[in-house]
């Protein structure tokens, strides 16, 4: 493996192309009691024994919530267009309900100013999964009035920073939040239902759609969207059971999302499929869902491959895997912004979210010098899906940005502290920042990027 890969040429990307990285709120925030924050989703479900992998919980997490002025330095020094973070909603409405936490809105301002200042663009998330507790406890995403305060919620939060915010993406991943949070109760709330994960893939995409009219009636200058995560979804074989089955699991991880956003229709096939587990929709719903949108947002990570008796292992793929056990297969993120490209009226198209997680070394500085990370592997990896992004564009796909999942090592939800995805090192003792080497690839590559512009 190359151990410094070369960068994509700058002419293969538009002058505007907007690179950038991300986070999320619960993944780096800590201070999970502070200044009148109530509880979410997910400090409750770190409280259930086996819930997260090393036992640990966001209370602390990167303590972003503390060193913000810090980490937007080191953004600033790693020289992107646009930092991707989300906003906790228990953080500015402590239970979901009626007034605003003053100091939980400070805060976001003081992200938002101080991006500005620095001269990157804040691409603000109002949900990345951390809903108020309190609104579990009345049903959470499965009841339909969920809905309602998420809208209040989304306006509020317009009114205060939307001027000053470049997009505003109103739900991360509804897919995970439904499946992995209601179906197999592997992420909070920890549900396991098909019926109520159905009913809240619905009602997060209502809220979306709803979302959208609402802050667009009150005037919002922002960018507006929703980021999915999505990939190639192929059989294992050429045999009719398997391609049925690929074709079944591409219907419900992606067309069940793209299509009501983009045709104002759920596909027939998987709605036949749920059988009594299709989710209640009332009259006008789809059309809300299907409000135009201004960006889409896709998080790729890695492909599926799936067979009708479940026999096939990413293993035998022949690929290198991430820590995650995730096949590195940067072609599908060609192969997908293609086809989504080709099969739905997209508006401009962005990847959100690419990155992986490996195990890394930290090696110690000395004599005043910073430590390392020698993070070959996921250097390479980013890099190679660069030039995936690179190879869409030239197919004619408008793609309009990519931004780096993470910035900071951070709190992998079930799998805790133990899986790293950041280009920067978190020393989780100290709180100390290290940059990857990962991470100085990225700003020369930016340089070179820049100096083409
Ligand atoms: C997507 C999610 O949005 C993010 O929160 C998560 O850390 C990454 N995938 C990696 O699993």
């Amino acid at each position: 493996m190359n151990p410094k890969p070369p960068f994509p040429a700058p002419q293969r990307f538009p002058k505007d192309f907007v690179w950038g990285v991300a986070t999320s709120a619960f993944q780096i925030e800590g201070a999970a009691t502070a200044d009148g924050k109530g509880p979410s989703i997910w400090d409750r479900f770190c409280q259930q024994p086996g819930a997260i992998a090393d036992a640990s919980n966001g209370d602390v997490a990167c303590d972003h919530y503390h060193r913000w002025p810090a980490d937007l330095d080191l953004i600033q020094n790693l020289g992107v267009d646009a930092y991707r973070f989300s906003i906790s909603w228990p953080r500015v409405q402590a239970s979901g309900h009626g007034a605003f936490n003053a100091a939980g809105l400070d805060f976001y301002e003081r992200i938002v100013d101080g991006l500005l200042e620095r001269g990157i663009r804040p691409y603000l998330t109002l949900n990345h999964w951390d809903l108020p507790q309190a609104l579990q406890d009345e049903g959470g995403w499965a009841n339909r009035s969920t809905v309602q305060r998420f809208v209040d919620y989304a306006c509020a939060i317009d009114r205060r920073l939307g001027r000053r915010v470049a997009a505003i993406t109103t739900h991360n991943e509804p897919w995970v939040m439904a499946v992995l949070g209601h179906e197999t109760g592997l992420f909070a709330p920890g549900q396991k239902s098909r019926a109520t994960a159905m009913q809240a893939a619905h009602h997060l995409l209502l809220s979306h759609g709803l979302a959208l009219q609402a802050l667009r009636a009150q005037g919002c200058s922002s960018r507006l969207g929703i980021v999915l995560n999505l990939s190639p979804i192929r059989a294992a074989t050429d045999s009719p059971a398997d391609q049925a089955q690929a074709r079944l699991e591409d219907g419900r991880a992606v067309r069940w999302y793209m299509d009501p956003l983009f045709k104002g229709q759920y596909p027939e096939d998987v709605w036949q499929h749920l059988g009594a587990d299709a989710p209640q929709v009332q009259a006008g719903d789809l059309a809300a869902i299907s409000t135009p949108m201004d960006f889409l947002g896709v998080n790729y990570y890695t492909r599926s491959v799936v067979s009708a008796d479940g026999s096939w292992d990413v293993k035998n793929s022949g690929k290198a895997l991430t820590d995650m056990g995730w096949e590195v297969y940067p072609e599908g993120l060609t192969e997908l912004l293609v086809r989504l490209h080709r099969d739905w009226p997209l508006p401009a198209l962005y990847v959100k979210e690419n990155g992986a997680a490996f195990k890394d070394e930290f090696v110690p500085g000395s004599a005043g010098q910073p430590g390392r990370v020698h993070d070959v592997a996921r250097t390479d990896y980013i890099a190679r899906h660069i030039s995936a992004v690179a190879d869409a564009l030239a197919q004619g796909v408008p793609m309009a940005g990519y931004m780096v999942w993470s910035l900071l090592d951070n709190f992998e939800w079930a799998s805790g502290y133990e899986k790293r995805f950041g280009i920067v090192h978190v020393d989780y003792a100290t709180q100390q920042r290290t940059l990857k080497d990962s991470a100085l690839w990225y700003r020369d590559f930016l340089q070179v990027q820049k100096s083409a512009r």
